[in-house]
């Protein structure tokens, strides 16, 4: 079944083999993979490894239950907007083979949140945590609101909430980096949350495409809004010189490998202004142990994935977990937490024969 996925993956365009690889996950036959002791834990939720499916694959809810059973821990479910939208005009995913990248520009297609709530509220036991990633939809009169609206209706349904206003393919929305923006949208999702009173964890997925000031005013609001943790990073719009597709100039957000170098280090800045006092997620271009290995040496106590999946297929969990807890004896750690924040960038990515 899994190499069914896999090619799946690869043989249609991108798209439909997306479409397919949903509904595939969303029939549940799979056999759960039980991983070697690499529990990390944030804001008390307990990961039962650290590989978690990154927001944009499971966009509606229709599979989380199918992607547990490949062995990740966590799938954050989204963006999910409150009405249903299309997204931008097709074609809007391209594969980047040579530099097993991708280039999206879907938009927030998704079915919108009365219809995820029905999904995620369907009562059958959960194999991991769950997280829904929430905005805007693109032609909101008030994009602040849609956070509340969101955060009110899921949180219940759900194990953590996060704040994206870091995709780089709706208006606006990258503008919420900015101090006062952002300090409103973390209210309006507190207030949703705190309606229903479900106390749910906050997390706030960022751009890796910001200056540092930017960066550092983030931080400081995030730790003041007391942020469970700071998911780093989303799609990058920068196009690196090296790229070799005829698609590298389309528009859109750029995944996979070729955000690995750039995410990695933006998360290690952060480690060292941060100092532990928020929780880390490292997120872009992990495809391989070292790479995530790399990410929680310099400070991450989680990783998502999301184009790794496409390019090394539905085993890419298992691959990389027992791996990891290889990496973990040989170097004499105990636990991975002890593990998180040990290194530089440069020092993790020479230890894991890696680009620095
Ligand atoms: C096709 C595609 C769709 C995505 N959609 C979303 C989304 O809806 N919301 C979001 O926060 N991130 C979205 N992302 C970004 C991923 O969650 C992740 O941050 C990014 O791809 C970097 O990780 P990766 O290199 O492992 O893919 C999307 C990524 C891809 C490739």
């Amino acid at each position: 079944m899994n190499n069914l996925i896999k090619y799946l993956l690869n043989f249609f365009d991108p798209e439909t083999a997306h479409k397919l690889a949903v509904s595939i996950l969303s029939r549940n036959h799979f056999v759960s993979y039980r991983t070697k002791d690499l529990y990390t834990k944030i804001a008390n939720l307990e990961f039962k490894n650290p590989i978690g499916l990154a927001a944009g694959f499971d966009k509606s809810g229709q599979c989380f239950h199918g992607i547990f059973k490949l062995g990740f821990s966590s799938v954050e479910v989204g963006t999910v907007t409150p009405f249903s939208q299309v997204g931008n005009n097709k074609p809007r995913v391209f594969r980047l083979y040579k530099n097993r990248a991708v280039i999206n520009s879907y938009g927030f297609n998704n079915d919108g949140m009365e219809i995820v709530k029905n999904r995620l509220n369907d009562g059958k036991k959960r194999e991991g945590v769950l997280g829904v990633n929430i905005g805007p939809n693109k032609k909101s009169k008030n994009p602040i609101e849609d956070f509340k609206v969101t955060s009110k209706n899921l949180s219940k349904y759900c194990d953590y909430i996060t704040i994206n206003i870091s995709s780089p393919n709706t208006p606006g929305l990258r503008n919420m980096h900015d101090k006062n923006l952002l300090c409103e949208v973390i209210k309006a999702t507190k207030e949703g949350i705190s309606e229903v009173g479900s106390h749910k964890p906050i997390f706030l997925k960022i751009s890796p495409d910001e200056k540092i000031s930017t960066i550092t005013e983030i931080i400081n609001t995030s730790i003041n809004e007391n942020i469970d943790a700071l998911v780093i990073s989303n799609t990058t719009i920068e196009r690196p010189v090296y790229l070799n597709s005829k698609y590298q100039y389309i528009k859109g957000g750029l995944s996979g490998n070729p955000l690995f170098k750039k995410s990695t280090k933006l998360l290690e800045n952060i480690h060292k202004i941060t100092n532990g006092k928020i929780d880390l997620v490292g997120v872009g271009g992990v495809e391989s142990a070292n790479q995530a290995y790399v990410k929680i040496l310099v400070g991450a106590k989680l990783i998502q994935l999301y184009t790794g999946l496409l390019f090394q297929g539905p085993n890419i969990v298992k691959i990389i977990t027992s791996q990891l807890s290889e990496f973990l004896k040989r170097d004499g750690f105990n636990s991975l937490e002890d593990a998180v924040g040990t290194l530089s960038y440069e020092e993790a990515a020479k230890l894991n024969n890696l680009e620095y």
